[in-house]
């Protein structure tokens, strides 16, 4: 049962049934029944509203129709009974015997009972996505770890997925690139600092630009060159793509970030012309004032213009081209993309212009907030931008200082390893943790918290119970948990319990959403449910039997823990 469906959709499916053995007439009207988690437990595990949304259809109080439903329900395995409550509500009590049994399955299985839903369906993950010659700052980190985050759950669900570094690594930036590299370009900088100083050169090239306009036209006239495939600047521009994603491979190796494919804006520069023509020839664009534009009225959009009257394409003729490009390479179900706040509006124009081309595949953009600090937003010219290697490695070194606290008689090469595990798994749950689009305020002492709803916490968490299971090994040598059966005696256990049945759930939603958030309020929720067991009741020191049902609940919430990291890309060492 908990191999192929969470309890919400086999509740969800029971209750249906009840309903139409109730209301025989509602069969073909694609009645849709939800179950959901109750928001306290005295109201029973899991309730149905069904009934207060059938009130009109049915003419009948929804108390009553609640009440029929009940009595019309089937005998199930997992169902301890169903009470109607209050105007029509229905409470869902599970049998702690079974919630036993899924516990104990969840500890015999890899999965942790999550069904694998996505049923190889495909799916592209557009996500990371920087620009090349800017070094990545902190406002970089959300797209990286949020898209990364939405990758491992896809593939944990079983999904086919294809994920995708879509560089911005093509534009009319790079005829100021150009000139800025070959008139003020340091060679010693590049060599130490080589984005760094590429963003350098382009600022000051583009700030000559501004003044003066023979620089310009000069600028101009390279990118043409550049765009006519001159060997010169197209060696140039190789340049600086490498240089720039040698930095960016630093950074995805300490997030333990890979994709599976890199493929620039650059890539579909070939397709752009062959775009704007079909959106001619479909009568979806037409040129107005010099440009080709497509209007998008019906969709009550603002125009989009697809070329320029200068002849050159934009943002979103590339996005037309990789969509094009994508669906007829890899025919996904979905695609997804990854990215902030302020590029909602053309997501929804070319996701409309993708529909009058006549692409079927599921478009999905996922947007976060922008993260600020707490005296304004993040600005090169205020020089108030945080470097993403720097927050790594500041993350890094706080993260030592308190191992070395903590634990002072480790190995120092063990205590560096700990202290990279905790330090990048703060700064991922720092972001992970929010909802995706609410704005972050930025602080050192939020992002690097070591308690509270954190990673380190969760971490501690995990850490602590495997020193229980070592305990446990030391004091019972050769016995097998496996072979002892496990009871739910305390209420606390059987609250852990279910929290630990509604893990597919979790991992269901947060993929489903998009929201890795959902996931990370589950883990927290656990490990605290996790802190009350271990305060409330003895498991060492219980009698054998009791003991060994504790030691294996403790187990199964390590394993749901460290299961429910790894989908947020975060380590849990054994000890911290
Ligand atoms: N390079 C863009 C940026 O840094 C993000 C690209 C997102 N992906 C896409 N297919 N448009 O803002």
């Amino acid at each position: 049962m908990m191999k192929s469906q969470t309890i919400e959709q086999m509740l969800s499916d029971w209750m249906r049934d009840a309903f139409l053995k109730a209301f025989p007439d509602m069969a073909g009207q694609g009645l849709t029944v939800s179950v959901v988690p109750t928001g306290s437990e005295e109201h029973g595990d899991y309730q149905c509203n069904q009934a207060m949304a059938l009130g009109k259809a049915l003419r009948k109080a929804p108390r009553q129709i609640a009440e029929a439903a009940i009595k019309a329900a089937a005998p199930h395995a997992a169902v301890a009974g169903a009470e109607p409550a209050g105007p029509g509500f229905i409470n869902i009590r599970l049998r702690t015997e079974w919630l036993a049994s899924v516990a104990a399955a969840i500890d015999s299985d890899a999965r942790c009972g999550v069904p694998a839903s996505g049923d190889g369906r495909s799916v592209v993950l557009d996500y990371s996505s920087p620009n090349v010659a800017k070094p990545m700052h902190i406002g970089h980190i959300r797209s990286t770890v949020i898209g990364n985050a939405l990758d491992r759950l896809h593939r944990f669900l079983g999904y086919r997925v294809m994920s995708d570094n879509h560089l911005g690594d093509w534009g009319t930036q790079f005829g100021i690139m150009i000139m800025g590299y070959r008139n003020f370009a340091d060679a010693e900088a590049l060599k130490a600092e080589p984005v760094e100083e590429l963003e350098r050169v382009y600022v000051r090239s583009y700030e000559r630009s501004q003044q003066d306009p023979d620089w310009l036209t000069q600028a101009r006239q390279e990118l043409v060159k550049l765009q006519a495939g001159d060997p010169e600047n197209r060696r140039l521009w190789e340049e600086f793509v490498r240089l720039s994603m040698v930095e960016f491979g630093h950074i995805y190796d300490r997030l333990d970030v890979r994709f599976d494919l890199v493929r620039g804006e650059s890539y579909y520069n070939d397709r752009l012309a062959g775009v704007v023509e079909t959106l001619k020839a479909k009568g979806i664009a037409r040129e107005s004032e010099g440009a080709i534009v497509a209007f998008l009225e019906e969709e009550k959009l603002p125009p989009c213009i697809v070329q320029k009257s200068d002849g050159a394409f934009n943002y979103a003729t590339t996005d037309l081209a990789t969509v094009a490009s994508r669906v007829a390479e890899f025919k996904p179900d979905k695609i997804v993309y990854v990215t902030d706040e302020r590029q909602q509006l053309h997501f929804r124009q070319v996701f409309a212009l993708c529909r009058r081309l006549g692409v079927t595949t599921d478009l999905e953009h996922v947007w976060f907030g922008l993260m600020r600090l707490p005296e304004g937003t993040f600005s090169t010219r205020q020089g108030n931008v945080i470097k993403l290697e720097k927050y790594l490695d500041e993350a890094e070194a706080r993260a030592l200082a308190v191992v070395k606290e903590c634990s002072p008689d480790m190995a120092p090469e063990r205590q560096k390893d700990v202290a990279r595990a905790v330090g990048i798994g703060a700064v991922k749950y720092a972001d992970l943790s929010q909802n995706p689009q609410s704005l972050v305020v930025f602080t050192w002492e939020k992002a690097l918290a070591m308690d509270g709803n954190s990673a380190p916490y969760l971490q501690y968490a995990y850490a602590r119970i495997a020193s229980v299971l070592d305990k446990y090994a030391e004091q019972a040598p050769g016995k097998r948990l496996a072979d002892f059966p496990i009871a739910l005696g305390e209420p606390i256990e059987r609250t852990l319990a279910v929290k630990l049945a509604r893990f597919p759930e979790a991992v269901t939603r947060a993929t489903e959403t998009y929201k890795p958030s959902a996931l990370a309020d589950y883990l927290y929720d656990l490990a605290q449910t996790y802190s009350s067991f271990y305060q409330n009741v003895p498991f060492l020191k219980a009698p054998e039997g009791v003991r060994e049902s504790r030691v294996r609940l403790c187990g199964v919430v390590a394993q749901v823990l460290r299961q429910g990291l790894k989908l947020l890309g975060i380590e849990t060492p054994e000890r911290v």
